[in-house]
C-alpha cells in the first residue's frame, strides 16, 4: 500500500493519489456519477451529516425527512428544523405527502433509497421529480442500495464501504450540487471535507465498487418461506413492497428478539433484532413502530441478512436451528398464549 499522504506533491505522496484518483471513478462508476462529484467521508453517517448541515442555506433551514431513515439522518435531521413524513404499513412513504411538506424555506428533501431494516425501496425517483417541480434538492441515503439496486440519481447520494465488503469507517458523499462544508481546516475534497483522506480505506472502498454483485432473492425467499412454513405465528415485515434481494425481517408473536439472536449466536448464526439498547431499556426499532407495529411486536423482530456465500444449505439449518429456540422461548414467554 503506498504511505504517502495525497496531497504531498513527492513520488510517495503522487502514488498515494493516483490510487485515490482510481478509487473516486470506482465509486463514481458505481453511483452513475462525476468522480470529482465524490466526496470521501469517514462513512456513512458523516455523508450524511455532511448534506444535510452542508444543505442549509440563510433563510433556507428546513428539512423534510422520513420516520424510517436511519439515525444517521434522523438524528442531524433533530438539530435543524424538520418535517418527519410518515410511512405505510410497508414502511413507505407517499410522495405526495413530501410534496404537502414542502415550505418556501425547504432547504433539503432527503429519503432514503432501502430501508435497512426492511429492505424496502422507497419511490426516490417520484420525490425526485416532485422536488424538481419546487426547486428543492434531494438527498438519498443509498448506504443499503449500493451494489443491490439501483443508486437514484439524487442531487446527493451517500454510500459506505463496508455495506459493499469495503473497509469500515470510509464512505462518501456524491454531491451533484454545491454542499458547504461543516468541519474547518485545509482544502482537501476540492474544500468540501478538510481532514487527510484514507487512502488505504478509500482504495478498498474503490475496489469494493468495482466488484459489486447484486444479491439474488431467490435465497431469501427460500428462508422466508420455511420460517413461515416451519414456526406458527411469525409474518415478514414490509413483504408488500419491492425489496432488495437480502434482507428480511421476521416477527416471531410472543418472544422478545433479544434472546432469540443469543439463541441463534450460539448456534453460529449472526442475526440482528433492530431493538436497541438505550438507557438500559431496549427500544423497540422507530422503524418497526412507523410501519405499525406494537411496541410489543416490535421487539419480537430478527433481520436477517444475507451475504456473498450464503447457500441454500445455511438457509435451511439456519431454520432448523431456528424452530427450537422458537419454541423455548415461547414456552418460557408469559405473552405467548
Ligand atoms: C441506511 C444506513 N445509513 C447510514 C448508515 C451509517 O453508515 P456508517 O456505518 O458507514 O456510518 C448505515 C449503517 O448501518 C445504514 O444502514
Amino acid at each position: 500500500m503506498a504511505p504517502g499522504n495525497a496531497s504531498s506533491i513527492h513520488r510517495f505522496g503522487q502514488e498515494a493519489k493516483q490510487r485515490m484518483e482510481l478509487a473516486r471513478r470506482q465509486v463514481a462508476m458505481a453511483v452513475g456519477a462525476k468522480p470529482d462529484q465524490v466526496i470521501f467521508t469517514g462513512g456513512g453517517t458523516e455523508a450524511n451529516n455532511l448534506a444535510i448541515f452542508g444543505s442549509l442555506r440563510p433563510g433556507k433551514r428546513h428539512v423534510i425527512t422520513t420516520a424510517v431513515e436511519h439515525p444517521a439522518v434522523l438524528s442531524p435531521a433533530r438539530e435543524v428544523e424538520a418535517t418527519v413524513v410518515p410511512v405505510d404499513g410497508q414502511g413507505l412513504v407517499d410522495p405526495d405527502e413530501i410534496r404537502r411538506a414542502i415550505r418556501p424555506d425547504t432547504a433539503l428533501i432527503s429519503v432514503m433509497s432501502v430501508n435497512n431494516e426492511l429492505g424496502t425501496i422507497q419511490p426516490v425517483g417520484e420525490v425526485l421529480a416532485i422536488a424538481r417541480e419546487h426547486g428543492v434538492p434531494v438527498h438519498t441515503d443509498a448506504v443499503q442500495a449500493l451494489g443491490k439496486t439501483a443508486v437514484p440519481a439524487a442531487d446527493f447520494v451517500t454510500v459506505s464501504a463496508h455495506k459493499v465488503y469495503g473497509p469500515q469507517g470510509v464512505g462518501a458523499l456524491v454531491a451533484r450540487m454545491p454542499v458547504s462544508k461543516v468541519t474547518f481546516g485545509g482544502h482537501h475534497e476540492r474544500d468540501r471535507r478538510p481532514g487527510t483522506e484514507n487512502v488505504a480505506g478509500i482504495v478498498g472502498f474503490g475496489a469494493a465498487c468495482a466488484d459489486l454483485t447484486a444479491p439474488e432473492a431467490s435465497l431469501r425467499d427460500r428462508l422466508e418461506e420455511l420460517i413461515l412454513e416451519r414456526i406458527p405465528r411469525t409474518r415478514v415485515n414490509g413483504r408488500g413492497a419491492p425489496r432488495v434481494g437480502n434482507t428480511t425481517n421476521v416477527l416471531f408473536e410472543g418472544i422478545e428478539g433479544e434472546p432469540l439472536v443469543i439463541g441463534l449466536d450460539l448456534k453460529g448464526f449472526a442475526v440482528s433484532s433492530g431493538a436497541a439498547c438505550s438507557s438500559g431499556a431496549v427500544e423497540p426499532s422507530h422503524v418497526l413502530t412507523a410501519i405499525g407495529l406494537s411496541r410489543e411486536d416490535a421487539r419480537s423482530c430478527l433481520r436477517f441478512s444475507l451475504g456473498r456465500g450464503n447457500t441454500e444449505e445455511q438457509v435451511v439449518a439456519l431454520v432448523e436451528a431456528l424452530e427450537p429456540v422458537v419454541a423455548r422461548l415461547r414456552k418460557l414467554s408469559p405473552a405467548y398464549a
